[in-house]
């Protein structure tokens, strides 16, 4: 009798980074997100490079992977409209509505999930939450409102963080600062994604409700599973 041990978390992100390939329309300019498991589906699309056109990336961590596996990567004002944007998330509940930002990239996620006709989150199962909410909510914000944003979460009942890395507050792609609040349960993700978006001085939120995936490729011990939103 053979014992299977249990698929790593690390294995889980490649099994799903493996199966977005299926998504890939030869011919493509396929949109890419950013995080340790896009990195697995970087990986992945290297052995099938030839297949397609190009790429959108949503970080400067992904276009240099990308191009070191030899995809051209376009700028996104070149692009009028992508097939599909692949991407991870930091919590997606059983509606496709996601929490992003982990990896400070969640602006451009958010422009590039904005071009694709279908997001395709890939992650394993430690993502899927009932209500979103445990994983702090990433924010960029603009440096001089950091504190009055940080205020208007606290009136929610939520405490804002700054992001350090080094010791430093963290800088975005863009330029800017992040946010991390915990506290807040969030049983409506469209009314809070609308709301947050009103701040002065918020860049972007990292609810994901109004661009909600449309398919979870999810990495469970019985293999990928297929959620269809
Ligand atoms: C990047 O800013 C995030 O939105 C990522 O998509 C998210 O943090 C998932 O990252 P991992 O695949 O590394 O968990």
């Amino acid at each position: 009798m053979t014992t299977s041990t249990p698929l790593t978390q690390d294995e889980l992100k490649a099994l799903v980074g493996q199966a977005a390939l299926r998504y890939i329309v030869p011919g493509d300019i396929v949109g890419v997100g950013t995080g340790s498991t896009v990195n697995k589906f970087i990986d992945a699309l290297a052995t099938v490079k030839d297949q397609v056109r190009g790429a959108v990336s949503s970080s400067v961590a992904s276009t240099e992977r990308l191009r070191a596996i030899g995809i051209a990567v376009l700028d996104a004002n070149e692009v009028e409209q992508l097939g599909v944007y692949i991407d991870g998330a930091d919590e997606i509940d059983g509606q496709g509505h996601m929490v992003k930002g982990g990896g400070a990239a969640l602006t451009r996620e958010k422009i590039v999930a904005a071009l694709a006709r279908q997001f395709v989150c890939i992650a394993d199962e430690s993502k899927l939450v009932d209500t979103l909410g445990r994983f702090p909510l990433p924010v960029e914000v603009i440096p001089m409102a950091t504190a009055h944003v940080a205020r208007r979460f606290a009136a929610l009942g939520g405490q804002a963080t700054l992001r350090l890395k080094d010791g430093q507050p963290l800088v975005t792609d863009n330029g800017q600062h992040i946010l991390d609040v915990t506290g807040l349960q969030i049983t409506d993700p469209l009314a809070l994604e609308s709301e947050i978006n009103q701040w002065p001085g918020v860049v972007t939120v990292g609810i994901f409700a109004h661009q909600k995936a449309q398919v979870c490729l999810l990495g469970t011990a019985q293999g990928v599973k297929t959620l269809n939103f």
